[in-house]
């Protein structure tokens, strides 16, 4: 079965072509970090225009590298939630106008799953496994026992670590996105240079919770006191506590849940200190290919195999959800102990 996979959910356009679930017959992705850069920050109603402009290009691109007509598509996944709107919307609407008029079924898919399903594209994964979900949005950890569902044991209180990246590379002055930048300054750095707070949340109910809003403001409170601050020794600080306290509590889930395995995705699994450090560590690891750790349609072509699978049912009312795993987060925190399924 070939599902024609498309993601629009904040600055990457991408279309891809994927074969039963698991082989990459093409992943066009069009990134709008130039048009965003110089806000230090994706505007969202650039972005949607810059989806409007690009999506057809990047579907038909997508569509002649994999050698396929439209006769040769049996599907259309496209990610519904989470996102911003603008851009949620332009690629769901043309997903379901193509679904309707190339009588395709139509399959909705939620972004953060999608990230997880990277890590399949490459690799042979068992469940159950930790699931570290890490980007501009999302700090999750999560368990899982199939493709289809997943629990969710820890969030972030405030800020995701992607988003303290880039909130700190903008104090130091670096360009957006911030997490490449600091993570390039980290080579150079020495980690110990500034004392800045690795912060745990030791309260019970926050064992698997994280906070990044803290060693922001110490950042904050480091740069006013010290305008000449050295910028390799401030990222490669800033580094080493944000990223120490993401492998410090996966660990501690995966002895209290018995699970050794662990996947991990989302755009900071780019990250060079990250990968090094899961690496050394006791855990079975699995992380996508850095292509396929940001943002791009194979993951949304792959996962919607399975849930076609499950369930080929379809239903074109179906609309976008911006901010629909923070809402059942904060329901899951509330019920704590229950299943959540999305
Ligand atoms: O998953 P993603 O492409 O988009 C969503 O947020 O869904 O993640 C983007 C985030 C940005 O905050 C960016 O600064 C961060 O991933 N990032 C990194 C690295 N590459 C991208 N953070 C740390 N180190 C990196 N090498
Ligand atoms: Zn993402």
């Amino acid at each position: 079965m070939r599902i024609l996979g498309i993601e629009s959910s904040c600055d990457e356009t991408s279309a891809a072509v994927v074969e039963d679930g698991k082989k990459v017959l093409s992943n066009i992705i069009y990134s709008q970090i130039p048009i965003h850069q110089e806000f230090l920050g994706v505007v969202p109603e650039l972005a949607s225009r810059k989806h409007l402009e690009t999506i057809h290009p990047v579907i038909s691109r997508a569509l002649a590298e994999a050698g396929c007509g439209w006769d040769e598509i049996d599907a259309i996944a496209v990610t519904r939630e989470p996102g911003l709107m603008g851009s949620l919307l332009v690629g769901l609407t043309v997903a379901k106008t193509l679904a309707y008029t190339q009588k395709k079924p139509l399959i909705p898919v939620n972004h953060i799953m999608g990230h997880m399903y990277a890590t399949a594209l490459e690799h042979k994964v068992e469940f159950p496994f930790i699931g570290l979900i890490v980007s501009g949005g999302h700090t999750l950890l999560t368990i899982w026992k199939d493709w289809l569902s997943y629990e969710i044991i820890g969030t972030t209180i405030d800020d995701a670590v992607g988003e303290a990246y880039d909130k700190t590379a903008k104090l130091m002055g670096l360009s957006y996105p911030g997490g490449p930048m600091i993570d390039k300054l980290f080579k150079e750095g020495n980690p110990n240079a500034v004392d800045l707070p690795l912060v745990m949340l030791n309260k019970d109910k926050d064992r698997y919770n994280f906070s990044y809003s803290g060693l922001k403001t110490a950042v904050v409170y480091y740069v006013k006191s010290n305008p000449d601050f050295k910028p390799a020794d401030l990222a490669a600080s800033f580094q080493k506590k944000a990223i120490d306290v993401l492998v410090k509590k996966t660990l501690l889930a995966s002895e209290d849940f018995g699970i050794n395995r662990v996947v991990i995705a989302g755009g900071v699994a780019a990250n060079s200190y990250l990968r090094a450090s899961f690496d050394a560590s006791p855990l079975d690891v699995y992380i996508p290919s850095l292509k396929l750790c940001t943002d791009n349609a194979a993951m949304i072509a792959g996962l919607g195999y399975h849930i076609y699978q499950e369930n080929p049912t379809q239903d074109f009312g179906v609309d976008a959800v911006d901010k629909i795993i923070t809402g059942k987060i904060k329901q899951a925190l509330r019920q704590s102990g229950k299943r959540i399924t999305l």
